[in-house]
């Protein structure tokens, strides 16, 4: 079926109390999995494509430095190969920008196919903040497309770090926020964090979430409150890492536990990118361990060079350049190749699996609405959002 507006997915969410998760992909092979094992659980799907993602789908293996130009090419690369496999599925699937950077980059996503758009104005001061996402929400609510802005700055760790120098959210200031900018989706800052190294024992402060939920419900507003810096870095996967020549220290995540806990108090999207990162990269580690005859294979030989050379990364985009066709269109050229792409795919399943059976998005899938862009943008129009 076509890609419906994130809202769709997020509407479900609020109805029936769970949380979705949002799982971002940086090629085409991840796309691909993570709508299959969407499909296996008939759970809708959201998937996302960073800012960085888009420029490295763009051709850019040092995607950090990306263009708008590479943006572009990549917002497509990425919406293409999600639009191929959302057609034939059952499941609704909303196409994500995350963490855009600035207007450009969400035109960029937009005109690329995107059904919704993140406009990270969180680093802004807050007047700021609302005046740059309010200009988002007018070019995309026209068109049907969903928006997400984050108010708070994800850097704590730590519960009862809440002083005049706390970066996380106050609920006061989100409601005014999401009033006056008419965003459908908002990231607060909680206690969660980016990356693989969040601290062990991280704790949510949840509190953030109900008192923020509650006061929206008195003033009639809709939101999703979201909850990115999410994965759980599952110490098995890291153990599994080191044992195979990787160096990670310190790699801890957010507890399953809470993050069940908090889908169930108001949080209606997770963000969970780490944790495939890690999946992927046990598997192309073991992979080349168990199997020494691929180490001299020649179109993957130089994968195997970088996991040998960059122990301590995880992010398999430093690994995977050498195929980069691979990446941007899935085009398989030989066996070998073929075998990492099974890597990747594995990682996705076994991670994106795990992460909707806990956040309880099984077998919602005809709970969401299928409503077109259209649509959509026709219900902002009458309700003047
Ligand atoms: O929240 C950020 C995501 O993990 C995306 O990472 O910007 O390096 O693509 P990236
Ligand atoms: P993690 O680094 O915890 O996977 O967070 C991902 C995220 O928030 C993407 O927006
Ligand atoms: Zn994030």
């Amino acid at each position: 079926m076509p890609l419906v507006p994130m809202r769709a997915i997020l509407e479900a969410t609020e109805k029936y109390n769970y949380a979705q998760g949002a799982f971002n992909v940086n090629a085409v092979a991840q796309a691909k999995a993570v709508i299959e094992v969407h499909e296996m659980f008939r759970s809708a799907a959201i998937i996302q494509g960073a800012d960085l993602a888009n420029a490295f789908m763009g051709g850019r293996a040092d995607f950090a430095n990306g263009t708008l130009e590479d943006k572009k090419v990549g917002a497509n690369n990425i919406a293409n190969a999600v639009k191929k496999y959302a057609e034939n599925s059952p499941i609704p699937v909303a196409l994500h920008l995350d963490h855009g950077k600035n207007i450009d980059s969400c035109i960029a996503a937009m005109d690329g196919g995107y059904t919704s758009v993140m406009i990270d104005g969180s680093s802004l001061p807050f007047e700021e903040n609302i005046e740059l996402t309010r200009e988002v929400v007018k070019l995309a609510h026209p068109r049907g497309v969903t928006v997400e802005g984050e108010l708070g700055v994800l850097a704590g760790v730590e519960d009862h770090v809440f002083s005049a120098t706390s970066t996380y959210t106050n609920p006061l200031d989100a409601v005014e926020f999401i009033r006056k900018t008419g965003v459908d989706a908002l990231a607060i800052s909680y206690g969660t964090k980016h990356g693989a190294n969040k601290g062990a024992g991280a704790v949510l402060r949840k509190e953030i979430a109900i008192a923020t939920k509650e006061c929206l419900r008195h003033e009639g507003l809709f939101c999703a409150l979201v909850s990115h810096g999410s994965s759980t870095v599952p110490q098995y996967i890291v153990k599994e890492i080191n044992a195979l020549g990787g160096t990670l220290t310190d790699a801890h995540g957010i507890s399953k536990e809470q993050l069940k806990e908090v889908s169930r108090l108001g949080i209606a999207k997770i963000n969970v990118d780490t944790d495939i990162r890690l999946a992927v990269t046990r598997n192309l580690r073991e992979l080349f361990w168990y199997n020494p005859e691929l180490r001299t294979h020649a179109s993957i030989a130089p994968i195997y060079q970088l996991l040998e050379s960059r122990t301590s990364d995880f992010d398999p985009r430093v690994f995977l350049p050498p195929i980069m066709p691979t990446l941007m269109y899935g085009d398989i050229p030989d066996e070998d190749v073929a075998k990492v792409v099974a890597c990747i795919e594995k990682g996705v399943r076994e991670v994106v699996g795990t992460l909707i059976v806990e956040f309880d998005s099984v077998g919602k899938a005809p709970l969401v609405e299928q409503v077109t862009l259209e649509e959509m943008a026709e219900r902002y129009r009458k309700a003047g959002i």
